[in-house]
């Protein structure tokens, strides 16, 4: 009898998941963010949209407007907005009286809380928000509200009916839309999958990464209909690939992924910080590590900040079944928008979420050990959480700052009399940063200022602040990353950099004075590298990067001051 054919997802399939048709971040899965977006982000562009699609989407294809509240659908599409709209305001009505409860209620009590007792201010909170929020002051009697986030995940807040996945055929990295401005609209030719992100046959779908099934299985898993199965043949194939054999040499090899996420392998373990993996797309693009990169087991997770280029659903659910622990910042739980990414990690099923708060550790092993260290800036100055890790292996130290800004040299001055020099540090060179509202529009219920939105921007550090960084921590080797430079970032960030954006030349800058000053290494990571720390441990015994085999692209769009990644 012939062998029965097995398949697993293809290189060129992505598996995005949908909230209520919007590709999903982590604003959208908390239910009071979530609402708050819908009411103030969604449903305005939707609206917009409807009445004018043409400028729309002449708009969202202009490189001056990319990243803007623009819906990049066609005109021929405005019936299906249309009904997306009506459908929205039916199904989600409870979140949208509860998002206009919030917005009503807050700008009220912050002008009538003056100090006095609060006590009798629950009386008259509007229905839809008792029972879930706390009524506080700061030392300074600056009142603020705050929610019971694991109560209103129990709430008619928290609908898991409207959670999808959208399975389809990546032709090329450029043709995803961006993520917060174009909802995904129902398309005949993709797989669309009404399942709950938290539903274990989610995990069995991305266990075909591991172990592939027979058609029949998957066909049924994903419950495709008699005769839809020409749907599912072209994001599958019965060719062989990954997971990657794990590294067992005792210095660590790091892989760089791309973005801020990289892989570090250490005696059998595996970290993996900030994943965000792309799909290899149908045509040829950019060379880089996949989903058949990564080993089968993912000891830990480390992820530094709730934005949607570092805390990544799609690639984070794709891994769960790999992944023992998913290591968050410490959120505070004072102001609604830093939501508790450790709740979000259980509500979803994550094996095991922990959160670390500074200077707090994780000893995966004697000699692997996760230490989180503090993150300044880049934060609009809200106090969102945030935190920087440093990985020791061996006797190595790794640091991992992601979009950091070393405001304050004497924090990483106490970091290293805390651990001892840091030798190695991931650091990107963002610069510019977003406005304050880019993507936080819907938390500020008061419209800041231009002044405010402009002055406080996400930004990271310059080469000067990284230099500084480096030298109090005692740093020999420095790698830029986290920069949005890859094409499989595109539809998260909305911009395209070119070699002369302000944050690359910064990058460049601290390359070239970082070798000046005799590191070992520095160099700027683009598409995908791999790195041993000692060179006796590299296969072709040169210890060298492969970073170099990518050379940055040449000049893709034109340099403006609004070209920034979050
Ligand atoms: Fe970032
Ligand atoms: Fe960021």
């Amino acid at each position: 009898m012939a062998k029965q054919k097995l398949y697993r997802l293809a290189p060129a399939t992505v598996v995005e998941p949908l909230v209520n048709r919007w590709s999903a971040w982590a604003n959208l899965i908390s239910p009071a963010t979530a609402s708050l977006h819908l009411l103030r982000h969604q449903l305005t562009i939707l609206r917009d949209y409807l009445e004018d699609p043409r400028t729309h989407a002449r708009l969202a294809r202009d490189p001056e407007f990319a990243g803007g509240p623009f819906a990049d659908i066609p005109v021929s599409h405005a019936d299906q907005v249309r009904e997306l709209v009506l459908e929205t305001e039916r199904q989600l009505v409870d979140n949208l009286r509860f998002a206009e409860s919030i917005v009503d209620y807050y700008n009220w009590f912050v002008d009538e809380a003056r100090g006095q007792a609060l006590d009798s201010y629950y009386t008259n909170l509007p229905a839809e928000m008792r029972g879930y929020v706390e009524l506080v002051y700061d030392y300074f009697n600056q009142p603020s509200i705050r929610f019971f986030e694991g109560l209103l995940y129990q709430s008619k807040y928290y609908d898991e009916a409207i959670q999808s996945l959208r399975l389809f055929s990546l032709r090329s990295d450029h043709e995803r839309t961006f993520f917060l401005s174009t909802p995904r609209l129902k398309n005949q030719a993709e797989v669309d999958w009404e399942v709950a992100f938290a539903d274990p046959r989610v995990d069995e779908l991305f266990r075909l990464d591991l172990r592939p099934q027979p058609l029949q299985y998957i066909s049924e898993l994903l419950g495709i209909r008699t005769g839809d199965e020409p749907k599912l043949l072209p994001l599958l194939t019965d060719e062989c690939g990954g997971p990657a054999e794990p590294w067992h040499g005792s210095s660590p090899r790091l892989k760089y992924f791309g973005h801020a996420c990289v892989l570090v392998e250490s005696a059998g373990i595996s970290l993996l910080t900030d994943p965000v993996v792309g799909s290899r797309p149908e045509a040829d693009g950019l060379k880089r590590f996949s989903y058949d990169d990564l080993p089968e087991k993912i000891d830990c997770v480390l992820i530094t900040h709730n934005h949607q280029d570092h805390f990544v659903l799609e690639t984070l659910l794709r891994l769960r079944p790999r992944i023992e622990c998913l290591v968050v910042p410490k959120s505070s739980g004072h102001l609604f928008g830093d939501i508790s990414l450790k709740l979000l990690g259980q509500q979803l099923n994550f094996k095991q979420v922990v959160e670390l708060d500074a200077l707090e550790s994780l000893r995966l092993t004697p000699e692997v050990e996760v230490i989180a260290v503090p993150f300044l800036g880049e934060h609009g100055d809200l106090a969102h959480s945030k935190t920087a890790y440093v990985v020791r292996a061996s006797n190595e130290l790794i640091m991992f700052a992601a979009d950091s800004n070393c405001l304050d040299r004497r924090m990483y001055e106490h970091v290293r009399r805390a651990l001892g020099p840091v030798h190695t540090v991931f650091i990107g060179t963002e610069s510019v940063g977003a406005p304050l509202t880019w993507n936080n529009g819907h938390l500020f219920l008061r419209t800041p200022t231009r002044e405010q939105d402009q002055s406080r921007r996400y930004r990271g550090c310059d080469a000067a602040a990284a230099l500084e960084l480096l030298d109090a921590l005692g740093a020999k080797r420095v790698y830029n990353y986290a920069m949005g430079r890859e094409p499989w970032l595109e539809h998260l960030l909305g911009l395209g950099l070119s070699d002369d954006s302000p944050q690359l030349r910064e990058g460049q800058e601290l390359v070239q004075r970082a070798r000046g000053r005799g590191f070992l290494a520095a160099e700027s990571l683009f598409g995908q590298a791999e790195i041993f720390l000692d060179e006796r441990q590299a296969p072709d015994s040169t210890g060298k990067s492969t970073a170099a085999a990518n050379a940055p692209s040449a000049a893709q769009t034109s340099d403006t001051e609004d070209q920034f990644v979050f």
